[in-house]
């Protein structure tokens, strides 16, 4: 799509650094983006995909969206409005997302104000303290997915039981799965620079099981890393939609990283459980959990951040654009 309004070239870049901070499925980065004029573009990147862990892409919409919502967080803080769709052409299912800037005296003051949590954000797989999140803070979570169309429940105890109980099913299903474990093999461990979950960032393993965190590791080295006590009651929440189309997944993407802002703004650090919702039985049974129709996207842990959480690297932002050849 072309247009004659430009954005600044630093405007684009803090942009895109934004929406590349986001987080995504074994931090992947699956996206690309074309910036004509006032328009961006987000297109999935089929180099990017995971055949194994994510075979209908869903995880990779979830993460695109999310990246969206970054950039309209970094939008709205340097004084843009912004109007996006996501899938807006069924016919071009790589276009994830389009989304039009206009300068406004009036940027969206909320969103502004999250651009300032986005690199402060990260997974934290560390065990954390015994104290439940408080009732404000749920609510204002609840109301974080709830303004992006999605719903957050916050499970009960015997919810919880119930998923860590499903974790040990998972874990028996990928028994043997060598495809899942190449996979994940490939994306996870080791030092890595642009991509990938570095072993720094695995957490600790959990000294009980099954465990309040996924334990990602797939070398030797780390299932060997310490060994330390988890929560038994993690603050276990789901993340859902009412319908399941590429753009209600992308939704849900906003959401999540609406929701992972909030709680970042509020003190609270944020980990996945989503190798049970990688399984679409298990994954049915988790919305069932939730007591309400739709569909279970993200399993999220909260608990109190502590100092010292460990990041995960991105590629440079060139690596996002087309090459002076293809534009
Ligand atoms: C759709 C999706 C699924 C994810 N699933 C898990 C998971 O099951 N367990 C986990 O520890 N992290 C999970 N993550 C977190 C990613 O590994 C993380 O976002 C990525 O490594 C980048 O790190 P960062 O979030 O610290 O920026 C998931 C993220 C997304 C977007």
């Amino acid at each position: 799509m072309k247009s004659d309004l430009q954005l600044p070239a630093a405007h684009v870049d803090a942009l895109l650094t934004a929406a590349i901070a986001a987080p995504s499925m074994h931090n992947t980065q699956p996206w690309r983006f074309e910036v004509n004029g006032h328009v961006i573009d987000l297109f999935l990147d089929g180099s990017r995909t995971l055949p194994a862990e994510d075979p209908t892409g869903r995880a990779m919409r979830i993460s695109a969206g999310a990246a969206i919502f970054n950039l309209r967080c970094a939008a709205a803080s340097l004084g843009y409005g912004t109007w996006y769709g996501f899938a807006p052409y069924p016919d071009e299912p790589n276009l994830l997302a389009r989304i039009v800037l206009e300068p406004t005296s009036t940027p969206d003051e909320t969103l502004g104000n999250l651009a300032t949590q986005i690199p402060h954000r990260h997974t934290d797989r560390r065990p954390s303290d015994t104290t439940p999140v408080s009732e404000r803070m749920r609510v204002a979570l609840m109301q974080a997915a709830y303004a992006e169309g999605a719903e957050l429940t916050w499970l009960g105890e015997p919810e919880v039981d119930t998923v860590l109980g499903l974790v040990l099913d998972t874990d028996l299903r990928e028994i043997g799965d060598w495809q899942r474990r190449t996979e994940r093999a490939h994306w996870v461990g080791g030092e890595r620079r642009t991509e990938g979950i570095p072993s720094s960032a695995l957490g600790p393993r959990s000294t009980t099981y099954p465990a309040a965190v996924r334990d990602m590791a797939t070398r030797p080295a780390d299932h060997l890393r310490e060994q330390t006590t988890f929560e038994t009651h993690p603050d276990l929440t789901v993340l859902s939609t009412g319908y399941d189309k590429p753009a209600d997944q992308a939704a849900a993407g906003a959401a999540l990283e609406r929701v992972l802002l909030t709680a970042t703004r509020e003190g609270l650090s944020a980990s996945f459980l989503n190798q049970l919702l990688e399984f679409d039985d298990l994954r049915r049974t988790v919305q069932d959990l939730t007591l309400r129709p739709g569909h279970a996207h993200m399993i999220i842990r909260f608990g109190h951040h502590r100092p010292g959480t460990t990041t995960t690297p991105r590629r440079p932002i060139a690596d996002f654009l087309p090459t002076e050849e293809q534009s």
